[in-house]
């Protein structure tokens, strides 16, 4: 239990309110794979923020007349009613009560919706989770009456709230914690990333050349149904894992040198690890036990148009995954208009439905 998130002075007498944010998904560069108990993370990870890809979150909350024993909230989206999605926030508000102890005083009503389809196999936990984690950081000011955590000074004040939003996001969902800032953001303690930490994802503070400047992400959706394995199961699958010590070195490693990158600007040099870290999620989860081939034969045809491409062009495209067959190809705005042409001319046909989404690297959640 950490103290410092746990508000000491709340108002007695409560109002009705509602509060809304917008929180974006992210993109991990080194991927988190693997966790302890309370969503600690076994390795460290860097992502870019996105900006279009974003959920928009509106929680309503109305005061109870008696004290309850449980939480009371319904989740609505886009206007349709989801009792399916309450054990997900159940678990999520059994595990953030103590740090939100406000929460068993009022009924809620969350409406949610995202800006890209739903059944899309876009993971909707990262931009979910940090948006409604946000929303109850913003009902947490209302309430605190000497406001001696966010009174400070105005600066003081924003690290707090934006570093326990990441910090309840976290609970939530692992990845959600590196949504609420951009443009890059890391997860995970390491000595040479001032600030990082296991509990939160803090913006990344190191200099970044200008070719990794709104950088490109176009997403290819391959496959537009539900992820075959949970990240849950396939974080567990790294428990007795034969490579799984080996892995965690390895992608502390790659903070390190992604820093090098990030700063020198070496594109050819970031290919390389990207897509080695892409790999190598994938690669975990074939030598799990169950084992598991979440690429699609599409993704395979993708990746290798992709290193056909640019090898004759000289460009600099490359693509990374998720825990799932659909492909995020990044590339600098420079290269974007003969990038993208080459996606909509070669790579669409290989998406279902002819499916992909033009994103970019964005700067975090907004309140609404
Ligand atoms: O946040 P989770 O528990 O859904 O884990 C997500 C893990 C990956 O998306 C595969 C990698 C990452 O770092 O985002």
């Amino acid at each position: 239990m950490l103290s410092r998130y746990i508000p000491t002075n709340l108002i007695k007498n409560r109002e009705d309110g509602v509060v809304c944010w917008s929180s974006p998904s992210n993109i991990a560069l080194v991927k988190y794979w693997g966790k302890k108990e309370h969503q600690i993370p076994e390795n460290q990870s860097i992502s870019f923020t996105l900006n279009n890809c974003k959920t928009i979150t509106k929680l309503s909350y109305f005061k109870n007349e008696k004290p309850s024993d449980t939480f009371s909230f319904q989740i609505f989206l886009d206007g349709e009613h989801k009792p399916d999605f309450e054990p997900k926030i159940n678990t999520f508000f059994e595990r953030i009560y103590t740090y939100l102890p406000f929460l068993k005083d009022f009924s809620f009503k969350i409406e949610t919706e995202n800006t890209f389809p739903h059944s899309s196999g876009i993971a909707s936990s990262a931009s979910g989770m940090s948006a409604l984690a946000l929303c109850l950081m913003s009902i947490e000011k209302q309430l605190s009456v000497n406001k001696s955590d966010f009174k400070v000074s105005g600066e003081e004040s924003h690290k707090y709230f934006l570093e326990k939003a990441s910090f309840l996001a976290r609970l939530g969902s692992g990845s959600a914690c590196r949504s609420l800032e951009g443009d890059i953001v890391v997860w995970g303690k390491h000595k040479e990333i001032k600030g990082s930490s296991d509990l939160f994802g803090v913006k990344y503070p190191n200099k970044v050349h200008d070719n990794f400047k709104n950088y490109q992400d176009t997403i290819l959706l391959v496959d537009k149904g539900e992820k075959q394995v949970s990240s849950t199961i396939g974080h567990n699958l790294m428990h007795n894992h034969p490579f799984a010590k080996e892995r965690f070195k390895q992608a502390e490693k790659n903070i390190t040198k992604i820093k090098l990158i990030l700063e020198s600007g070496d594109l050819k040099a970031f290919i390389g690890l990207v897509e080695s870290e892409a790999l190598t999620l994938h690669a975990m989860m074939m030598t799990s036990m169950p084992y598991f081939i979440l690429m699609k034969p599409n993704t395979l045809e993708i990746i290798n148009k992709i290193w056909r491409f640019r090898k004759q062009s000289g460009l600099n495209i490359c693509f990374t995954l998720d825990a799932g067959a659909n492909v995020h190809i990044l590339y600098p705005e420079i290269e974007a208009e003969k990038i993208l042409n080459f996606i909509k001319t070669e790579l669409v046909a290989y998406c279902q439905n002819d499916h992909y989404i033009c994103d970019r690297v964005g700067f975090g959640a907004k309140l609404l």
